[in-house]
């Protein structure tokens, strides 16, 4: 049985470019709900702890660096089968190879600089979702 949450931070380098509106604006007319939103910074020890799955990848730092390098948008959302057509709607996560359409492809610079985040499974959207929100932050 899939899941209807999924988690989603709207990244550094689409902040910056001043893309929050439109992605926001995706993500809504592809049937998402939010139902759970914050504009916050992640600090090293968050980025470390968030992303720990990758601390033996290559690009560990270069990725810790990047996320706590300014202001990020976090998110639950809600719609049925999240955590799939969610990571359709991004597309790939190499912008190079994302389908036309998909915000990465409309909005990512680079594989480690890609506009946004999605989960990857059901068991992670809500193990990452507990990292952002507290219970009374999700409506
Ligand atoms: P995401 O899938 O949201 O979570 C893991 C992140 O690691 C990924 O997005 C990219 O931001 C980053 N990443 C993945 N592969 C690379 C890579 N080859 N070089 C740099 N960063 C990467």
């Amino acid at each position: 049985m899939t899941g209807n949450r999924t988690f989603t931070m709207i990244k550094p380098d689409a902040v910056e470019n001043g893309h929050i509106g439109a992605i926001l604006e995706k993500i809504t007319a592809a049937g998402f709900k939010i139902v759970a939103m914050k504009y916050t910074q992640l600090s090293k020890r968050d980025a470390e702890e968030f992303y720990a799955v990758h601390k033996e990848r290559p690009f560990f730092g270069e990725l810790v660096q990047f996320m706590t390098r300014g202001p990020i948008v976090s998110a639950i959302l809600e719609k049925d089968n999240a955590v799939d057509d969610f990571r359709a709607l991004i597309g790939a996560t190499n912008p190079d190879e994302a389908a036309e359409g998909t915000i990465r492809k409309l909005f990512a610079t680079s594989i480690g600089e890609n506009a946004v985040h999605g989960s990857d499974s059901d068991e992670n959207a809500a193990i990452e979702g507990a990292f952002h929100f507290s219970g009374r932050e999700v409506f």
